[in-house]
């Protein structure tokens, strides 16, 4: 059967600021690599070879940094969208290019682990309209939320008080064209959106078949901060060990693990400590680079410890004296040590950063 696939790359990204403030939240690297990548990849090797990407409108940041699709061998059309109204008005906008085909609806932030063929080819067997993948979480509330009785979805409610289930329906979703005839009609929420789960609701009470599935690998929404390392830790675990060309690693270093060392990176006198990887033209010098850390390209870090952590391109980490753990530095980020007496902390930070000093 043949399969287009809708990515969604708008929204505000207002859980991630200050990060956001200057970056569209699905460019913000993991495994110092945008998490769009991950859902286009994701498309490709599930054999789709036409993929629309939803951005918004005001900005061709996404546009520009993900390009034609060429370099997946795919074509990519990009739709752009007026105002953050709703999942259910993406799809909405998105009818002219998807036509008659089924699709594969992909949130951009998320993540799955495995691939997504399997549910491609589920679908097809369940003769099902729409499709819905299922993860376990603990914090039901935050999601859209089925209510499953006798093996069938007969509900589902968005960010419900009170869920009917402990699954959230994660951001990967498959359609034949009857999902258009739910968002034309839906009616936006209290929130001004239309809901995706609105949508789907729809298609329950007017007799259409929802079939689901549920994720048995890992699944990450990246919308928090936390999210974002914890999304990094788990692709750093499955990360084929690499040392790309130009790299230097003296001998008085210790690189171990699962470790990627990209181009022209440099290691002196340090321990790296895998899963982690060190970016393109970074320096790491009489420093510690722990497990699950992420260091983006011409990033320095010199007498210092980094361990879980998430840090942008073109960083200065200099004499950071406590270990630095469980962060997320944006790009050009410097922390440095603060001179003379007395001893003092001394922050230039932007709106909306979070500090925690000891
Ligand atoms: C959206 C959907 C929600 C779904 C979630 C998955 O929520 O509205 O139904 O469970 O994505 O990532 P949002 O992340 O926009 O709050």
């Amino acid at each position: 059967m043949h399969f287009k696939a809708l990515i969604a790359s708008g929204g505000r990204g207002t859980r991630l600021r200050p990060i956001t403030h200057t970056q569209n939240k699905h460019l913000i690297p993991i495994a110092n690599k945008p998490i769009l990548h991950y859902a286009i990849e994701a498309a490709v090797s599930a054999g789709i070879k036409e993929i629309g990407i939803v951005t918004n409108a005001e900005s061709d940041e996404v546009p520009k940094a993900i390009g034609d699709g060429s370099r997946w061998g795919v074509k990519i059309t990009y739709i752009p969208q007026d105002a953050p109204s709703g999942l259910a008005h993406v799809v909405k906008i998105s009818e002219a290019f998807i036509g008659k085909d089924n699709f594969i609806f992909y949130l951009g932030d998320n993540m799955v682990v495995g691939g997504v063929r399997k549910y491609l080819d589920e679908f097809e067997r369940s003769g099902a309209s729409c499709f819905l993948t299922l993860a376990k979480v603990k914090d039901p509330e935050r999601f859209g939320v089925p209510e499953i009785r006798n093996g069938m979805i007969v509900g589902v409610e968005e960010k419900p008080k009170k869920p009917k289930s402990s699954f959230a329906v994660a951001g990967i979703y498959i359609y034949d064209h009857h999902i258009f005839e739910a968002v034309n009609k839906i009616k936006p929420s209290a929130r001004g959106e239309l809901e995706i789960s609105d949508a789907h609701q729809f298609l329950i009470d007017h007799g259409f078949k929802v079939g689901f599935s549920e994720i048995t690998g890992w699944w990450k929404d990246t919308g928090k901060p936390l999210d974002l390392l914890e999304a990094n830790r788990l692709i750093l675990e499955n990360i084929d060990p690499n040392i790309e060309e130009n790299v230097d690693v003296d001998e008085h270093s210790d690189v171990a693990g699962r470790v990627v060392l990209q181009k022209g990176c440099r290691i002196v006198n340090s321990k790296v400590r895998g899963p982690a990887i060190i970016g393109e033209g970074a320096v790491v010098e009489n420093s510690y680079v722990g497990p699950f850390t992420s260091i983006g390209a011409g990033t320095t870090v010199v007498n210092s410890e980094v361990e879980y952590s998430i840090v942008l391109k073109g960083c200065k980490i200099l004499d950071a004296g406590m270990r630095i753990e469980g962060s997320l530095l944006g790009n050009d980020v410097e922390i440095v040590r603060a001179d003379g007496k007395p001893r003092v902390q001394r922050f230039m930070i932007g709106d909306q950063s979070r500090v925690e000093v000891s």
